[in-house]
């Protein structure tokens, strides 16, 4: 048992824009955050993702970044970063930046210079090629929709930019890019940070050449030739080496298409390359095969083998990182629970069935009050890059149904987790004084902070709970996972054990009710109820149990 402080620790994620707005230009910002560092403290979290605050013209708000060294002026000052790492430290809490380095903004100056012509020294931060005959350089589609591609004329060639056109894609084959990289993070960490969150880490290697797919259509997903590319490894090592391995910091990368066999080497024990990675592979289970976009019903039963097997995968190997929502997903209560009639019991069933994983949860903000998706009239109402470009090619060029596709936002779209921070009851949530950049869900009456402070039963004290259960139990940190009754159809049922502690963990993931027998092995052995989502569970035995709608309870059983 390898015990590191990273593994003990619960992360809570600001999207900074959507957290506290301090000054009333309806736009959040790190004066905010700094004056909700308590309530944080309070919830007992032990360190802060801060999504980019960085100096960025906003096309994919602020994970487009024209400055590394510089803050977003509608966020503050860089005095105003200083001030919020000495408060978050003060507290005793770590702060985790952002680290957006597998493209950049095309009003970053290296961009800027590397337009300027083909033998610019800075023209290969980038990667440019002639198109062929008159198309782009392959049929590559991007995550937000259309070409991979775009035509420069200074030069006659296109550049690469897996996500937007404002996002070129940085050359990591260049030895001088790379080293920018590794300097610009030491700046940071000399700063006092105390960690990274990598931003689409593992594709910043592309295979050589830069192949076509083969299906030969005119736009393809070519993951397969950037997603784990072929020198990542070697990249990650090299920043270890020369960065991260300098520090005693946290590191996370988010990796879409990693297997769990990539995940043991990008988060390997020996610690050469990061701590943990993200994985995408329950995100995926509602994505039908026509991608994000294309809804399917997710199933217990899946959710059930890809969990097991990233816990089973990473074993004694790796390390997980838990998280069921962040910046760029629907909240898991209205994906994963019930936002209506059981909005709070579900919330806590879902909490209790993470953080008592192996791994390091992450919590995203308003997943502590429980906040929902939300539903806006009409498109204009939409901020996101990705939601309007996939509605422009399918609604606006390709003819496809509106209401459908409006469906589809509802039920995927980025938007409902960028829906300010519901604070209070006031107007706009208590978010702003001024209007809100993004629409705020229009439940914050019932549903915001004031509210979840003021009752000792609601889901943010729920997770006040459940992290203090975490630093008292090292079973919750280090046992072992193991996942019984698999085909049960509404209960996610583990163990996970330690020594002679045992967790039993039921979650029942349906809405109604659900039997459930466990026998124990020794007459000796004790039971106790650690956590528990209803107010009250009578005295059961576990041979003979029946769960309510979406009830969870944690058992801690003590061997004699
Ligand atoms: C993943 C980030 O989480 C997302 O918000 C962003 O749009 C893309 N990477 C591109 O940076």
């Amino acid at each position: 048992m390898d015990k590191k402080w990273w593994k003990e620790s619960v992360v809570y994620q600001i999207y900074p824009r959507s957290f506290n707005d301090s000054n009333g230009d309806g736009i959040g910002d790190i004066k905010g955050i700094i004056e909700k560092l308590d309530y944080l403290k309070n919830l007992g979290i032990d360190v802060i993702w801060l999504s980019p605050i960085y100096q960025s013209p906003n096309d994919d708000n602020g994970y487009d970044i024209s400055d590394y060294k510089a803050v977003m002026n509608e966020f503050g000052t860089m005095e105003d970063m200083d001030t919020l790492v000495e408060e978050i430290h003060a507290r005793g809490m770590k702060l985790m930046m952002d680290l957006v380095v597998n493209h950049s903004s095309d009003e970053h100056q290296w961009f800027i210079e590397s337009k300027k012509s083909a033998d610019n020294p800075y023209r290969d931060y980038y990667i440019w090629k002639k198109g062929d005959n008159g198309k782009p350089p392959n049929n590559w589609s991007s995550f937000f929709s259309g070409s991979t591609w775009d035509y420069d004329e200074t030069t006659d060639e296109y550049y690469l930019h897996l996500f937007s056109k404002k996002q070129p894609d940085l050359n990591w084959e260049n030895p001088a890019l790379r080293k920018e990289i590794y300097d610009m993070m030491t700046w940071w960490l000399d700063k006092g940070v105390d960690g990274f969150r990598m931003d689409v880490i593992n594709l910043i290697s592309k295979v050589d050449g830069l192949p076509s797919t083969s299906s030969g259509k005119d736009l393809d997903w070519g993951g397969e030739y950037f997603m784990n590319g072929p020198l990542v490894h070697e990249y990650l090592q090299e920043m270890n080496q020369q960065v991260l391995s300098k520090y005693d910091i946290i590191t996370v990368g988010e990796s879409p298409g990693a297997t769990t066999k990539d995940a043991a080497r990008y988060a390997n024990a020996e610690g050469t390359e990061l701590n943990m990675i993200f994985t995408f592979e329950h995100m995926d289970l509602d994505s039908g095969p026509g991608g994000k976009w294309d809804v399917k019903p997710w199933t217990l039963g899946d959710l059930k083998e890809v969990m097991s097997k990233w816990q089973y995968d990473l074993a004694g190997k790796g390390w997980n990182s838990l998280y069921l929502n962040n910046h760029d997903q629907p909240r898991m209560v209205s994906r994963f629970g019930n936002d209506g009639e059981y909005r709070v019991r579900s919330a806590k069933m879902l909490a209790t069935f993470l953080h008592m994983l192996q791994g390091t949860p992450y919590i995203y903000q308003g997943e502590e009050i429980g906040m929902t998706n939300v539903r806006f009239e009409s498109i204009e109402e939409y901020d996101d890059i990705e939601i309007h470009n996939m509605f422009r090619e399918a609604v606006t060029e390709g003819g496809q149904d509106y209401d459908k596709v409006m469906e589809a936002i509802y039920v995927k779209g980025r938007d409902n987790a960028r829906t300010p921070m519901q604070w209070d009851n006031s107007d706009h949530a208590g978010f702003t004084t001024g209007t809100p950049w993004l629409k705020v869900n229009p439940n914050y009456d019932e549903i915001n902070a004031v509210n979840a402070l003021n009752d000792q039963d609601s889901i943010y004290y729920f997770y006040q709970h459940l992290i203090q259960m975490r630093k008292q139990h090292d079973v919750i940190v280090y046992g072992k996972y193991e996942l019984i009754q698999k085909d049960h159809a509404q209960i996610y049922a583990y163990t996970r054990t330690l020594d002679q502690d045992e967790l039993l963990i039921l979650c029942n993931f349906s809405g109604e009710k659900a039997e459930f027998s466990y026998e124990m092995t020794s007459k000796q052995d004790t039971v106790e109820l650690l956590v528990q989502n209803m107010e009250t569970v009578e005295d059961q035995f576990l041979s003979e149990l029946t769960l309510a709608p979406y009830e969870a309870r944690v058992y801690k059983i003590s061997r004699s």
